[in-house]
């Protein structure tokens, strides 16, 4: 199975066997995730939601790419503030970019982790759906860690975070000069370390430097995560 393919089979088997648990139900508050494995996701909602199976579904989206398709879609978008949601959601559903064993998540490959860890952290209920790639032992030295900046402050934070033991990329557009600017505005750093650290506790220290708005390690709303095995089925865990 290709990665691709992955990603389209455990996002549409979530979808069906979180409304099969009733996790996912008529009436609910839903936010939705940004990249390659949500889409799918949201698409599969779509189609549950077209087919009659769950209905008046609200959704809060994480990024301009997933409202524009909500709008596609017909699903109906909130904000986070409206009084309809009043700051809360019954679950968030999201892709990641790596997945620790204690289910520990690194996430922003998309940029939009600001917004994905608002979502993610004011919802019952927190899934992650992610293909096999994604599943590793430890988080930190692979995949650099996502860190939204002030840009303002790139200068003093990356100082900070080099005393942290972290090695720091601005991220940089494509077919844009200059760096990335996130939906919110803001800058983006890439950081890595040479050996694994304590994500629980590095969430916490890189966003008390002055000049981070957020950062890519998720470990307080623990995720129930979809994933497939070495047979190629979907598991739960
Ligand atoms: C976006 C994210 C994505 O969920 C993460 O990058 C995984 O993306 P994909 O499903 O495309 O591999 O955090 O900010």
């Amino acid at each position: 199975m290709t990665q691709s393919e992955q990603k389209e089979l455990v996002a549409s088997v979530a979808i069906d066997t979180l409304i099969r648990q009733g996790k996912i139900f008529s009436g609910m508050k839903i936010g939705l995730g940004t990249g390659s494995t949500a889409y799918p996701a949201v698409r599969h909602l779509a189609g549950r939601i077209a087919d009659g199976t769950v209905k008046d579904i609200k959704a809060v989206v994480t990024s301009f790419g997933t409202q524009n398709l909500c709008e596609e879609l017909d699903i109906p978008v909130f904000s986070m503030n409206d009084k309809t949601i009043g700051g809360h959601l019954d679950l968030a559903i999201d892709g990641a970019d790596e997945v620790d064993p204690l289910n520990h998540v690194i996430k922003g490959g998309g940029a939009a982790l600001l917004r994905e860890k608002i979502v993610a952290y004011n919802s019952t209920q927190f899934v992650i759906v992610a293909d096999s790639t994604k599943i590793v032992d430890s988080l930190g030295t692979g995949f650099a860690l996502p860190v939204e900046i002030i840009g303002e402050a790139r200068v003093p934070v990356v100082a900070a975070l080099n005393a942290l033991g972290a090695e720091c990329v601005l991220r940089e557009g494509v077919r844009k000069c200059g760096p990335v600017i996130t939906d919110n505005g803001n800058q983006l750093l890439d950081i890595k370390w040479k050996t694994p650290v304590d994500p629980a506790e590095m969430e916490d220290k890189v966003n008390g430097i002055v000049g981070v708005v957020e950062n890519g390690f998720f470990t307080k709303n623990r995720p129930i995560v979809f994933t497939i095995d070495k047979e190629g089925n979907v598991i739960e865990r």
